[in-house]
């Protein structure tokens, strides 16, 4: 790495973070009921009085957050992005400020109060994911997002709205985020756009007020992470549902804390009918993609109306869970490698402990470049059962020489120790 390509430096607390890696996000809302992706209410351009239903028998009777922060935990999970509230504006906790929150639905107790407690208790870090957007708010105006857009006259339906209202509102509720529930250590706000659609403008930093929205959140929760998607880099570059193949870098070329969303299937909220899920060994390799390129991950989860994880949520943080048992090694604390890897293998790197992830497992022998000189030990990481090498000075280049039955583990990691 040059000298200077220094990680950009900015105010929010950033080293739990880039060390922790690997991070479960939560899309929990009234959608969850309807079951057809959380952005239902605005894709099928369902009324508010139909939408209201959900309202009315929003009841997860089997919620039970403790579960949930175990699933997370034994997955690897270090910590835990919840949405407190999503595009629909319904408010998964206690609030003064609208009665559109779980206080006012049957189940009637705040759902965050809990979560936060349940993950803490597991020892993971808490953020919030908070929408810009709010397709519920008396004042939140038309835009190409909002289910009102092709069906209302936009001078009519804005007359009475006011942004600047509404921005405020934003402010209150973030001020009970970050002062009702301890210590946050991430605000992950969600997000801002320049399109126009007949004639109805974008929205971004200065709808939200995303400066003093900012300051506020910096002034309450001082080591706080903060995304960027407020229209105002922060700390956090968020790429979403893409891989980047290499390390983020804003604007200016210089190289940022970043951490890639990724979902299970083609949907953030729960969705019963949508069959893309991706397979556990494809996530395990995004993670080993993501720290391999300096990044962290957030994989997410869409918990059932009822409360409770799917089987296929579960089953998939299960099969990471055993490999992260035997591999967390290479993923926690660990980044991008000074060494260039071969097509079939992907390093990380902990100081002196280089990690190859082996993705097409070769018949006998693999060959690495590089780091010859000084090389000390290697052994395979699930099981730390040697693995002997041989070195060619003259090309840099080691042979280790693995077993021909490939280890019974997803993606097989050989641990080299550097002199
Ligand atoms: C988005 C979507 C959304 C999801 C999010 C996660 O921009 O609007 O539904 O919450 O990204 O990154």
């Amino acid at each position: 790495m040059p000298e200077n390509d220094a990680i950009r430096q900015t105010p929010g607390n950033t080293e739990w973070f880039t060390h922790d890696r690997f991070g479960m996000f939560i899309h929990w809302g009234l959608y969850a009921m309807p079951a057809r992706h959380e952005w239902v209410k605005t894709n099928e351009q369902i009324s508010e009085e139909k939408y209201d239903k959900y309202f009315k028998y929003f009841n997860p009777d089997l919620y039970d957050p403790r579960e949930w922060a175990r699933y997370a935990k034994e997955a690897g999970m270090k910590y835990v992005v919840l949405t407190a509230r999503h595009h629909e504006g319904f408010c998964l906790f206690d609030t003064k400020y609208t009665d559109y929150s779980v206080m006012h639905t049957p189940y009637g107790k705040d759902l965050v109060r809990e979560f936060v407690d349940a993950f803490r208790a597991e020892g993971l870090h808490i953020g919030f994911y908070y929408s810009l957007l709010d397709w519920h708010h008396p004042d939140y105006t038309l835009d190409r997002f909002h289910p009102r857009r092709d069906t209302e006259d936009i001078d009519e339906f804005n007359e009475l709205r006011s942004m600047k209202k509404y921005a405020e509102y934003m402010r209150n509720q973030v001020t009970e985020l970050l002062t009702n529930y301890g210590k946050i250590d991430i605000m992950w706000f969600d997000f801002s756009f320049r399109d126009e659609y007949r004639g109805m403008k974008g929205k971004g930093r200065d709808d939200w007020e995303a400066e003093k929205l900012i300051a506020i959140v910096r002034k309450l929760q001082p080591d706080i992470i903060i995304d960027n998607r407020a229209d105002i880099e922060q700390d956090l570059w968020t790429p979403e549902q893409v891989q980047p193949t290499e390390w983020v870098r804003d604007d200016n070329g210089r190289r940022v804390v970043w951490e890639a969303c990724q979902t299970f299937s083609g949907s953030w909220g729960y969705h019963r009918d949508e069959q893309t899920w991706k397979s556990p060994e494809l996530l395990i390799r995004m993670l080993i993609n993501t720290v391999s390129c300096g990044g962290n991950l957030l994989l997410n989860v869409g918990p059932t109306s009822r409360g409770y994880f799917d089987s296929r949520a579960v089953n998939t943080l299960t099969e990471i869970g055993r490999w992260m048992k035997y591999h967390a090694r290479s993923i926690y604390g660990c980044t991008q490698a000074d060494y260039e890897a071969p097509g079939d293998v992907r390093y990380t790197q902990n100081g002196r402990r280089l990690y190859a992830h082996i993705f097409a497992y070769p018949f006998r022998t693999l060959v690495l470049k590089g780091f010859a000189d000084r090389i000390d030990y290697a052994q395979f990481l699930h099981d730390g059962s040697e693995i002997l090498y041989d070195i060619d000075e003259k090309e840099n280049a080691v042979t280790f020489h693995l077993p021909v039955i490939k280890p019974d583990v997803t993606v097989p990691v050989i641990e080299i120790m550097l002199k």
